[in-house]
């Protein structure tokens, strides 16, 4: 394997975190101020002290009209996502890079926790592409509502494994900047 922070590998290394990083922000607000639940009834609410009644449908597609600009990001993250993964494919078909199960299985064992970390990130990671990009063509793969159901569930849930490998890469990172000399950080930044 070539020097770990090249170019290529710190143009892939932010461009993921970048995108996952971007991707959360729309679920967390996506969760919060832009809660279609949560805002369909401030519309009902407001609007009644006008002294304007609309049904509760209304309010929801108004809500979720206000939501929808937001939203888009989700994809024009996942439009990031997925071309950090090809740069990542790349790396590993010309041997700038291998798949992380097998930089696992070859670490020595006081890398492990390290390397474990990344497998199951990237792991995560992978499963929450397919899987959302399946549930963005479904009306083109027909896929039925149970299956789309389904897809929506896993993709939801899945999302805490991101979150907690993420938290524990950033704790991991700042362990290590924080206790050796090696500026770690400011090599993914700058390079070796
Ligand atoms: C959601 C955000 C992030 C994701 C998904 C992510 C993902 C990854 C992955 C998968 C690796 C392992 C690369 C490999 O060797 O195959 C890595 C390494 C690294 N990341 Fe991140 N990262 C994120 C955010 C950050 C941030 C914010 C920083 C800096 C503060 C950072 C600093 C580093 C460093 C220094 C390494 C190299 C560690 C080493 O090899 O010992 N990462 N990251
Ligand atoms: C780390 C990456 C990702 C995370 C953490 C993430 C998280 C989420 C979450 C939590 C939801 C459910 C939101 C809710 O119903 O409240 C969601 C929905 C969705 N995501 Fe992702 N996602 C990721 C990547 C992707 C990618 C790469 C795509 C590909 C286009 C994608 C497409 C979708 C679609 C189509 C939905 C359903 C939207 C809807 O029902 O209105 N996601 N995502």
């Amino acid at each position: 394997m070539e020097k770990k922070f090249t170019k290529l590998y710190r143009v892939w290394h932010w461009l993921l975190a970048f995108s996952v990083l971007g991707l959360l922000i729309t679920v967390a607000l996506r969760k919060t101020f832009l809660s279609w639940r949560t805002n369909s009834e401030i519309i009902q609410t407001q609007l009644s002290q006008s002294g304007i009644e609309v049904t509760h449908e209304i309010a929801k597609a108004t809500a979720k009209a206000i939501r929808s600009g937001m939203w888009e990001w989700h994809y024009i993250f996942a439009v990031i996502l997925v071309i950090a993964i090809v740069i990542r494919i790349y790396m590993m078909l010309t041997k700038k890079a291998k798949l992380p199960i097998i930089v696992f299985l070859q670490a020595e064992s006081r890398d492990k926790l390290k390397y474990g970390v990344y497998m199951f990130l990237c792991f995560f990671i992978l499963m929450m592409t397919i899987s959302g990009v399946i549930l963005y063509y479904h009306d083109l793969l027909n896929l039925t509502k149970d299956t789309v159901g389904w897809l929506k569930d896993l993709h939801e849930d899945m999302m805490y494994g991101v979150l907690i490998f993420v938290v524990l890469h950033l704790a991991g990172v700042f362990k290590h900047e924080l206790s050796t000399k090696e500026p770690i950080v400011s090599k993914m930044i700058h390079g070796d």
